[in-house]
């Protein structure tokens, strides 16, 4: 733990808050303005969740106002700092890059704030800031430790090669990947995610997160990737380009969603669309190394057009014994029959999961688009779920997530 702030600055801090709530988005993108002068820098990030009202400026104001407004306690952010930690290490951002955002964040707040600036302030907020970078720069070198002394582990980029890819459903395909050196891989813990590192072919080089979509195993890993119509073409290029063969760097597995290696009490998996990554690589799991574990996976898709992976996770549920399936289809096509290709018409919903589920007495794994996560996790919460059974994964920058 870094050493505790001053009574002092945490005062000063705290005073801050409205000043830095009304400015909080300007002085995070004038910050990104300066840090991104530097090219060294620049190239760390996902050029896709940047720029003016991008989600990762949000999640980043978010992340610095909800520090202030607890800083003088600190339990509740906890878990932010894991999340962020997490997100660190799959961008491999190393201790040497703080002082660059320290120097823009704090020439930023001069600059928006002008004469509210005061030396103090900019004092104080230095503090504040190092305190904070201490506490990522431990739990990140705690993790960077940890992957280099497991088996298989790496920190960093390493090279893989697509070793196969398998259509799921009509917008889904997975992707084997093998690594280059044919040396074992690191375990992940199901739920986790990795960062791919590739070219597109305009030479623009890209980096995204997928979620691991196979149970741990120590020679290759599975993604599934859908494919967006829109964006910058990450997901376009992985369909439409990427062959069997192609190369690809990945950083180690990261993320603090995953099933606990001790889960005890039952397990309800939710998912909508892609986010059943995770969960497939949960369920495959719980069939290898739980036979115990009661387990209900309820999944939403539009139709059975688009649902992959149903036939692999209805074969498993019934060679295991101790998992439900259930899926619901919000826009069912000519061909989709209630009972035959899913099992209800419409979203699930709390009515349903409370009568359907062991709702009193499980722990919820939730992963999916914002309005299928807003919905349920509020649900949830309201129906008086305590947030310690909620666990959630969201395919993004965290902004009004992290918020609530
Ligand atoms: C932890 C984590 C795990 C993930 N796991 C998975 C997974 O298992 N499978 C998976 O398929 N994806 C996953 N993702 C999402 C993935 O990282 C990519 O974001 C996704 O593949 C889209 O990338 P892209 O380059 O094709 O599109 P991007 O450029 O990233 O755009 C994504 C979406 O943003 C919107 N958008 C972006 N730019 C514009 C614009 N100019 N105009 C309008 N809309 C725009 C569009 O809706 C577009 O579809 C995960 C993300 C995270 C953070
Ligand atoms: C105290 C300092 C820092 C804080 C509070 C912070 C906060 C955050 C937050 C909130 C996220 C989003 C997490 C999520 O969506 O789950 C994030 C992601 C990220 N951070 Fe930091 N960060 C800090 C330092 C740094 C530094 C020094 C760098 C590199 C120069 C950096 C680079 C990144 C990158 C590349 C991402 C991922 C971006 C993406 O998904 O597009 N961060 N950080």
């Amino acid at each position: 733990m870094p050493k505790a702030l001053s009574a002092h600055t945490i005062a000063i801090i705290k005073a801050s808050v409205p000043v830095i709530a009304t400015h909080g988005p300007e002085i995070i993108k004038s910050m990104y303005d300066r840090l991104f002068l530097d090219d060294h820098i620049r190239a760390l990030f996902n050029h896709s969740n940047q720029g003016e009202g991008g989600s990762q400026v949000n999640a980043l104001a978010t992340a610095i106002l909800a520090y202030a407004r607890n800083i003088d306690k600190l339990e509740p952010l906890l878990p932010l700092v894991e999340r962020i930690a997490q997100k660190h290490i799959g961008y491999n951002i190393l201790p040497e890059h703080y002082p660059f955002v320290a120097k823009a964040l704090l020439d930023a707040i001069a600059d928006v704030l002008r004469e509210a600036a005061t030396p103090e302030l900019l004092n104080a907020w230095r503090d504040a800031y190092w305190f904070l970078a201490d506490l990522l720069k431990e739990r990140e070198a705690d993790l960077r430790r940890r992957l280099e002394e497991s088996p298989g582990g790496w920190t960093g980029w390493r090279q893989f090669y697509i070793s196969d890819r398998i259509k799921e459903s009509g917008v889904i395909t997975s992707f084997i990947l093998r690594p280059m050196d044919e040396k074992p891989v690191v375990r992940h813990q199901p739920g986790q995610y990795l960062t791919l590192r590739f070219e597109l072919s305009t030479g623009i080089e890209v980096k995204r997160n997928y979620s691991i979509s196979s149970a741990p195993n120590d020679e290759t890993y599975r993604i599934s990737v859908k494919r967006e119509a829109a964006g910058s073409g990450g997901s376009r290029h992985l369909h439409d380009i990427a062959m069997i063969g192609d190369t690809i760097h990945l950083a180690p597995p990261a993320g603090d969603f995953f099933l606990e290696a001790d889960q005890v009490r039952p397990v309800i998996l939710l998912s909508a669309g892609v986010g059943l990554t995770p969960m497939v690589s949960m369920i495959e799991t719980i069939d290898t190394d739980r036979p115990a574990l009661e387990a209900h996976y309820v999944h939403a898709a539009l139709n059975s057009a688009t649902h992959a992976m149903d036939q692999h996770v209805r074969s498993i549920a019934k060679s295991h014994g101790n998992i439900a399936v259930s899926t619901f289809y919000s826009e069912p096509g000519t061909q989709d029959v209630v009972g035959r290709s899913h099992d209800y018409d419409g979203f699930i919903n709390i009515d349903w999961l409370r009568n359907h589920t062991p709702f009193n007495d499980a722990d919820f794994y939730l992963c999916g688009p914002k309005p299928f996560l807003r919905s349920l996790v509020d649900g949830l919460w309201e129906a008086g779920v305590e947030p310690c059974r909620i666990h959630f994964e969201f395919f993004g920058p965290s902004d009004e997530l992290l918020a609530a």
